[in-house]
């Protein structure tokens, strides 16, 4: 059982990034482990000349294809995805996303642009393959804020939210069996204050 986590964001100081961290934590609290991926971790030449056989987009391949799910996450640009990611994307496999659970994570400037993961990012993950794809996780710029000392605040609502999907693909992922044992564990690490950020 293996997770990826993808960043679409070409920030530094990433709010949608923040987003998918928070998401990363809470699935490791629960013992899962989770391959993190970021722009940086692939070669720009394999992104940018759309080196689908080099050694970089072989080996996002081969990441993307041991996973069972995926969470993608991105901020909004032009009322739609990056174009960064857009590059990832277009590295994997026609059917990449075949038999995987997908959750979709982005900020955006504009609460208005909150359908930009349903019309514009959702049908791509859809081309390649998803039929499970989890309802998305979307905040404003007002509700995700990252200092210059890298510490992250997230809204408090926006973190419930978050947390309602990551576990609903906790569900999916983990055997049948051992979410009775999880949510015991959880239920302890909660209350000694386990999730903040
Ligand atoms: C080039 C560019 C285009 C943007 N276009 C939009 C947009 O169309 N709608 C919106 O709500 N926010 C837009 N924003 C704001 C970003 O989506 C927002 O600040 C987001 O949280 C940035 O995420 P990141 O920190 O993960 O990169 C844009 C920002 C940039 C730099």
């Amino acid at each position: 059982m293996s997770i990826i986590a993808l960043a679409g964001s070409p920030s530094p100081r990433s709010r949608s990034s923040a987003l998918l961290r928070y998401a990363i934590q809470r699935l490791r609290s629960r013992g899962l482990g989770v391959v993190e991926l970021g722009l940086r971790d692939i070669p720009a030449e394999a992104l940018i000349e759309g080196h689908y056989s080099g050694a970089g987009a072989t080996a996002l391949r081969a990441r993307v294809a041991a996973a069972d799910a995926v969470l993608i996450s991105t901020p909004v640009y032009k009322a739609s995805f990056s174009g960064a990611l857009k590059t990832v994307l277009d590295l994997l496999d026609e059917k990449a996303f075949a038999g995987k659970t997908l959750l979709p994570i982005a900020s955006g400037g504009s609460p208005a642009h909150l359908l930009a993961l349903e019309y514009g990012l959702k049908p791509v993950l859809s081309a390649l393959g998803a039929r499970h794809i989890l309802t998305g996780v979307y905040a404003t710029d007002k509700q995700v804020r990252v200092d210059d000392d890298s510490s992250v605040h997230i809204d408090e609502e926006v973190r419930g939210r978050l947390a309602e999907s990551v576990d609903r693909l906790a569900e999916q992922v983990l055997p049948r069996g051992a979410m009775a044992h999880e949510a015991y564990d959880l239920g302890r690490l909660a209350l000694a204050g386990g999730f903040s950020v």
